[in-house]
């Protein structure tokens, strides 16, 4: 998915040569320390920040320099960091949002009812305040709703940048419930920023830590948590100020 990627902001290199596979299915965190590059791989990911160096593919295109809409159509969804809802819009018409670049498909008007009514499963409240101005929902309600968003076209892989944050602990077990079911239905690839290597582990799966711009562990999330050297990497012992 990522070959020899390298993002630089100016002179800053946030991402260096970093490449990464992900397979259909898998759930991958990223980890690392503030700045480690993290939401920067994201970015690269889902073509919103374009690489300054190497080559990204997804869904066996090769979308490097490609709009974010395209990698969108090709089945990506991307919560970026920090919470984007139209504030001025309803609940619903924020989950409807994206729903339109699949309107020309079969079904379309029924598999968007069938996502918006797991969607409301999923997080009831948001089916409660469906009516109700978006921009009016406290921190935690916007972020079940830019992650009921993210789901609501179909996507292949969901990428997640920090779904834990402002989250009540209560509230993460049941995103990270429901996103790992979802992964068992339909083979959803996750890939998903998360500080707490803690959640990590309980959730499974692999994880990668990242610092500097560059990977530095790539393994299985139980196993890596519990490493002497994730934790020195963490919390980056020997590193120069
Ligand atoms: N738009 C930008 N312009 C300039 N520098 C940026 C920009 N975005 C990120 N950076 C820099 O790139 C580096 C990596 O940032 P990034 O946001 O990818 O880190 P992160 O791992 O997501 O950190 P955090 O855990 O704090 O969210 C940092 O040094 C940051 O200051
Ligand atoms: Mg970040």
């Amino acid at each position: 998915m990522l070959s020899d990627v390298t993002i630089r902001y100016g002179r800053l290199t946030a991402v260096r040569n970093v490449s990464l596979s992900l397979a259909e299915g898998e759930i991958l965190f990223v980890t690392g320390p503030n700045g480690a590059g993290k939401s920067s791989l994201l970015r690269a990911i889902a073509g919103v920040t374009p690489p300054a160096g190497g080559r990204v593919d997804f869904a066996d295109h090769d979308v490097t320099g490609r709009a974010p809409e395209d990698i969108a159509r090709l089945g990506l969804s991307m919560v970026p960091e920090g919470r984007e809802v139209f504030g001025s819009l309803t609940t619903e018409e924020n989950l409807l949002v994206g729903t339109g670049m699949h309107a020309k498909e079969r079904n379309w008007r029924a598999r968007v009812a069938s996502a918006l009514e797991e969607v409301y499963e999923t997080f009831p409240v948001l089916k409660e305040r469906r009516h109700g101005q978006a921009g009016l929902l406290s921190g935690g309600q916007q972020q079940m709703l830019v992650i009921g968003r993210a789901l609501m076209t179909n996507p292949r892989l969901v990428a997640i940048d920090e779904p834990s944050l402002g989250l009540a602990p209560n509230v993460i077990d049941l995103v990270y419930e429901r996103l790992i079911a979802l992964r068992a239905q339909r083979a959803l690839t996750l890939l998903i920023v998360e500080q707490s290597s803690t959640r990590a582990m309980m959730a499974g799966g692999r994880m990668i830590l990242m610092r500097g711009g560059e990977v530095l562990l790539d393994g299985d999330a139980r196993a890596m948590g519990q490493s002497e050297a994730m934790q020195a990497a963490y919390f980056g012992y020997g590193e120069q100020a």
